[in-house]
């Protein structure tokens, strides 16, 4: 009898497809966790760490678009507003979204959702002055992925806020896994931009002005892609059919596949090679 107990728990865990879902999303969860601390320590050392010992102008901005422009005080230290808090943003974004952390630090939960909601508001606040009025553009298609990312992040944000004011929590959650993945597309599109470049062996369909078709499907992909999949992941839950489950699982293991690429790409791109000269 407890023989066939422990076989039937076994055959349906192991055949419950829910129990992969939940196991995939921890596994995104972790590799996201992993590769937006890489992103920060990147941020930190190549401009936080200048601003830090007292001398901000002293950061590395050459590789930038525009960066530090001798005379622009407005612009340099609306560049400085959107740079630092980046720090912030992707070393505290992840935490919002661990299960076990809302529910054994509730106080943590509420301060570190309201900073980085904050900040979140501001980096897009910011980022749309820079692009838009400094003009730190490389070509006005190319921006317009980002440009409509920067418009949604407020809007996604206030909305998370307003439900958990109201404690609305399953309005808030959906509200809060958005602002979440919108205020991190910057992150995902970099991601993205180096898994095209490492799939492809190179640039295909890419420009030097980020306006190529792949640039600007990717810039849009960013955030798109994972807000689908956040929206796919929701209905999940909500469903019995071991069939739908299963085929939501292989969406969640594409996204889990494309971020593990993605991290690996963009660290031995992009991040390691900058902070390491
Ligand atoms: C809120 C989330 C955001 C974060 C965490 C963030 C983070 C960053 C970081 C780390 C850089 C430096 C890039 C590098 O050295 O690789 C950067 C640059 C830049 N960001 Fe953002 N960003 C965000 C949102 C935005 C938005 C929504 C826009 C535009 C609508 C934007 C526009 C820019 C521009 C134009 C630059 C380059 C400035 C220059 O070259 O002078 N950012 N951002």
């Amino acid at each position: 009898m407890a023989y066939n107990n422990s076989v039937n728990t076994i055959k349906t865990s192991f055949l419950n497809p829910h129990l992969y879902l939940k196991y995939l999303t921890r596994g995104w969860v972790l590799v996201a966790l992993i590769g937006q601390w890489i992103f920060a320590v990147y941020i930190f050392v190549q401009f936080g760490s200048a601003a830090l010992s007292g001398s901000p102008t002293s950061a590395d901005t050459s590789g930038m678009i525009q960066g530090y422009t001798d005379g622009d005080d407005l612009g340099n230290a609306i560049l400085a507003l959107h740079l630092l808090p980046a720090i912030l943003l992707s070393l505290s974004g992840t935490f919002q979204i661990i299960p076990y952390i809302r529910r054994r630090y509730p106080v943590f939960h509420r301060w570190n959702g309201r900073m980085f909601l904050t900040l979140g508001i501001l980096g897009a606040l910011t980022g749309l002055y820079l692009t838009w009025v400094r003009g730190s553009r490389l070509s006005d298609l190319g921006s317009i992925g980002l440009t409509l990312n920067g418009l949604l992040i407020p809007l996604a944000a206030v909305l998370a806020w307003r439900f958990a004011v109201k404690r609305q929590y399953q309005n808030h959650m959906r509200w809060a896994v958005h602002s979440f993945i919108l205020i991190n597309g910057v992150w995902s599109f970099r991601l993205y931009l180096m898994s095209w470049f490492l799939v492809n062996q190179g640039p295909n369909g890419n420009t030097a002005t980020i306006d190529g078709p792949a640039d600007i499907a990717l810039s849009f992909a960013s955030y798109l892609l994972p807000m689908l999949i956040a929206e796919i992941y929701f209905w999940a839950m909500r469903q019995k059919s071991i069939l739908r489950i299963s085929i939501i699982n292989l969406f969640m293991l594409l996204g889990l596949i494309i971020t593990i690429i993605g991290v690996i790409a963009a660290t031995m791109f992009m991040w390691l090679p900058a902070i390491s000269n």
